[in-house]
């Protein structure tokens, strides 16, 4: 399977988004290991969404929340459950928007370039097993698209994982 997702340029952000969720689909169709979907995935997510400087995985291993497969700067390999903003998505099992970090007190800075974020929790019978987590170097970056988008986003990926 070989995808195309150059050309995008001109794309709005609704395109991109419907092109962001058909190449998911696609792929957890086609691929089954996990590694390897989340490291498309995050790829994915990078290459199709405007003004992102950090997407990835955060996954529950003995207390913590381990990092995975992610595009970006290096980040924090490991993330507390009791501080942050993946964590707090964890804990609350919602989806978490900052939209400005500076003003969430707990955040945690992996890359001092991250303005806002959006973090989604994944489940699997009905626990958080990780989370999702998209980082923006601009303020208020992520709206009712992007949060609608992730959402189905990782309900159709979560199963997979
Ligand atoms: N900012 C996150 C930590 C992970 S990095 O953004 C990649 C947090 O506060 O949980």
């Amino acid at each position: 399977m070989t995808f195309t997702l150059r050309g995008m340029d001109n794309m709005d952000d609704k395109a991109r988004m419907a092109e962001l969720l058909n190449f998911v689909k696609i792929q957890v169709e086609d691929e089954k290991d996990k590694l390897a979907l989340m490291s498309n995935i995050s790829a994915f997510i990078m290459s199709s969404t405007r003004n992102l400087n950090w997407a990835g995985f955060y996954l529950l291993r003995n207390g913590e929340l381990v990092l995975g497969p992610f595009q970006g700067l290096p980040a924090c390999t490991r993330l507390t459950l009791y501080k942050g903003v993946c964590a707090k998505a964890f804990n609350d099992k919602k989806i978490t928007k900052v939209d400005d970090i500076h003003e969430f007190a707990e955040h945690i800075a992996c890359d001092s370039a991250s303005e806002s974020e959006l973090v989604i929790p994944l489940f699997r019978d009905g626990k958080v097993y990780g989370v999702l987590d998209l980082d923006s170097p601009s303020k208020n970056r992520f709206n009712h698209l992007e949060v609608e988008t992730f959402d189905k986003l990782a309900r159709l990926i979560e199963k997979y994982l």
